[in-house]
């Protein structure tokens, strides 16, 4: 049984095991790194959890999937996308993704931004896939400047997540 949801703050203990296992799991596809978030308190893990919209899929009360969204004034921010290797290929990417769209949507954004590797293919196509346009805009990866990321954005249009 899959069940979805955005988390509260009484979720603190699935949101810290499901951040530092996506952290520890494939750790250079993040701006962030385990060690320095595994020495956060209680206070700063349920800070970030009511700074951001944090959504978890739950497969039989057990984190799998997790993904964050962030209000910013051009649009909201997709980050921290993770699914458990385990759990990968049944569309739940797709379905976390469609949480943050529909939540942006709500909050009347008209575009999801995120930031891609170059080098993900897998996570390129899902993102291509749901329709997320490439921008041509090149950065290098916050923690290792020999690899570089594109920015890309999905226009967020009224009804678009129903
Ligand atoms: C990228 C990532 C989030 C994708 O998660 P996922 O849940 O496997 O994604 P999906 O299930 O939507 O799609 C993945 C594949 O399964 C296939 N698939 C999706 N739904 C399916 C279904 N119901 N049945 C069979 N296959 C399915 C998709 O076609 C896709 O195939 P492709 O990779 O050959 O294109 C996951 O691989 C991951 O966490 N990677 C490590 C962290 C990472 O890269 N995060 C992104 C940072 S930007």
């Amino acid at each position: 049984m899959l069940l979805v949801r955005r988390l509260t703050a009484g979720d603190l203990d699935a949101f810290r095991d499901i951040r530092l296992r996506a952290l520890t799991d494939t750790p250079e596809n993040y701006g962030s790194v385990a060690e320095a978030e595994r020495a956060q308190s209680d206070e700063e893990w349920l800070a970030r959890l009511d700074a951001d919209a944090w959504f978890v899929a739950f497969e039989a009360d057990r984190p799998v999937g997790l993904v964050a969204g962030r209000a910013r004034d051009d649009g909201w921010i997709l980050y921290s996308m993770w699914v458990a290797p385990e759990s990968r290929g049944q569309g739940l990417a797709e379905r976390l993704v469609n949480e943050i769209r529909a939540a942006a949507e709500d909050d009347g954004a008209r575009e999801v931004w995120l930031h891609v590797a170059e080098d993900n293919d897998r996570a390129r196509r899902l993102y291509l896939r749901l329709g997320f346009v490439p921008t041509g805009e090149l950065e290098p990866m916050p923690n290792d400047i020999t690899r570089r990321r594109e920015r890309l954005y999905l226009p967020v249009t009224a009804g678009s997540s129903k």
